[in-house]
């Protein structure tokens, strides 16, 4: 019985675009996953704002409005704080949570600097050994085919990697006529770095990592073409860079390519990577969030030997995530991934055990930021440099 399982108390930072994904993961985990020991109770919300917070609380069902992150970690009901607010306050926000022994789940990227990202790795790391949980938000993991590639990667199905070529394309800065508080990286008042590079090349970055290992070295440039943009205080310097590109070699010989951009003129969201082995090739693009193409040289027919694309949402038990959502072939969207994704934090709280590998941890966050720095240090050096000489 649901009401018989054992609660935590959520406790959400913020009430924009992300507070929304994951309070509805939150709202939607006591039912589809009633095997879960742990059910989440929304306790507070926090903005800037008591009218916000209120709205929001009013809206997705929180307990309790609150103004500032301060009074949410010092809240008895608040046990696991969702920091959804800016890149810019991850670091006090997840800091404060983890010395109050709370357990974090903290959006991408971790921080929006180095220094503080590695505070923050450090912190989780004292916290993890008294049981406390901390994951960074990158919420792909959790998406059924990337998951479903990990293990196809991991069982050896395409072989000895060799290549990890991926891209995160947007447009909200591809047009030069966009004012500045409509570029999420150009808005006056974000955070220290707010680039591409920042904001969706971490994603991509935790994809390569993920799927095939670690990043030892990078060559990367970076541009901003746009760098004056009208605001309402008029024309503002606009410095982020809004395109990158990096080539980046993997630790176990594998080559790759890493580009991130908001001018890719069309492109709204659209990630996609290929990843090529000694025995075959997969290709993701979350523009078909329910595909997997597949191409194995090893196939009984070769007459229909080539790229397949396949359903991942087929096979309940064999494909990840499947025997939660739907009956066999029924698709799933965007927001499951973050729903997956609490929802597995919930039950590592539940059973006291390690977030990741599944999970990105604040290490991974920590990780994906220095090799975002690592590209920032090519382009200014035009040299190519070693992941592990980027400090702190
Ligand atoms: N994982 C993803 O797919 C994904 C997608 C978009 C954004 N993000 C990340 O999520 C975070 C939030 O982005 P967003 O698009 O929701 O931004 P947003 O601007 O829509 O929302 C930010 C919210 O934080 C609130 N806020 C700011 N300071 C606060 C404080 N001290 N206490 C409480 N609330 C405070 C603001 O009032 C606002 O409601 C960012 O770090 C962003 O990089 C992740």
């Amino acid at each position: 019985m649901v009401s018989e399982r054992k609660s935590i108390g959520v406790g959400l930072v913020g009430t924009g675009f992300m507070a929304k994904a994951h309070a509805n993961a939150f709202n939607t985990i006591p039912y589809m996953f009633p095997d879960l020991p742990l059910r989440p109770r929304l306790a507070a919300v926090a903005s800037t704002s008591l009218e916000r917070a209120e709205e929001t609380a009013r809206r997705y069902g929180f307990e309790k409005a609150l103004v500032g992150h301060a009074a949410l970690i010092d809240d008895p009901e608040v046990e696991l704080v969702d920091v959804a607010n800016g890149d810019r306050l991850h670091a006090a926000v997840a800091l404060a949570a983890l010395a109050k022994g709370k357990h974090v789940l903290c959006e991408k990227p971790l921080a929006d600097n180095l220094a503080d990202a590695k505070r923050l790795a450090e912190a989780a790391a004292r916290a993890e050994k008294s049981g406390v949980k901390a994951v960074c938000g990158f919420n792909y993991r959790f998406v059924p085919a990337v998951a479903l590639a990990k293990r196809l990667i991991e069982r050896g199905v395409i072989g000895r990697v060799y290549s990890f070529n991926g891209c995160y394309l947007q447009d909200s800065g591809a047009f030069e006529d966009t004012p500045a508080e409509k570029v999420w990286y150009a808005a006056p008042g974000g955070p220290k770095n707010s680039g591409v590079m920042y904001g969706i090349g971490t994603h991509l970055i935790d994809q390569a990592r993920y799927l095939a290992g670690e990043i030892e070295t990078v060559a990367g440039s970076l541009r901003t073409y746009n760098t004056r943009r009208d605001s309402a205080a008029g024309k503002i310097a606009v410095r982020s860079d809004e395109d990158g590109v990096a080539v980046v070699g993997f630790a176990n010989g594998a080559l790759g390519s890493i580009r991130a951009a908001a001018v890719a003129a069309g492109r709204k969201n659209r990630l996609s990577w290929e990843i090529s082995g000694s025995r075959g090739t997969l290709f993701f693009d979350l523009e078909e969030i329910n595909y997997l193409k597949v191409f194995l040289r090893d196939t009984p027919v070769k007459e229909v030997s080539g790229f397949t694309r396949v359903n991942v949402t087929q096979l309940d038990r064999n494909h990840p995530f499947m025997d939660i959502w739907w009956p066999r072939g029924h698709g799933i969207g965007w927001e499951h991934a973050h729903i997956n994704e609490a929802a597995h934090l919930l039950a590592r709280i539940a059973e006291d055990g390690p977030v990741g590998p599944e999970a990105a941890t604040f290490e991974d966050g920590y990780q994906a930021l220095r090799v975002v720095e690592a590209v920032r240090r090519s382009e200014e050096t035009g040299m190519r440099q070693r992941v592990e000489d980027i400090g702190p």
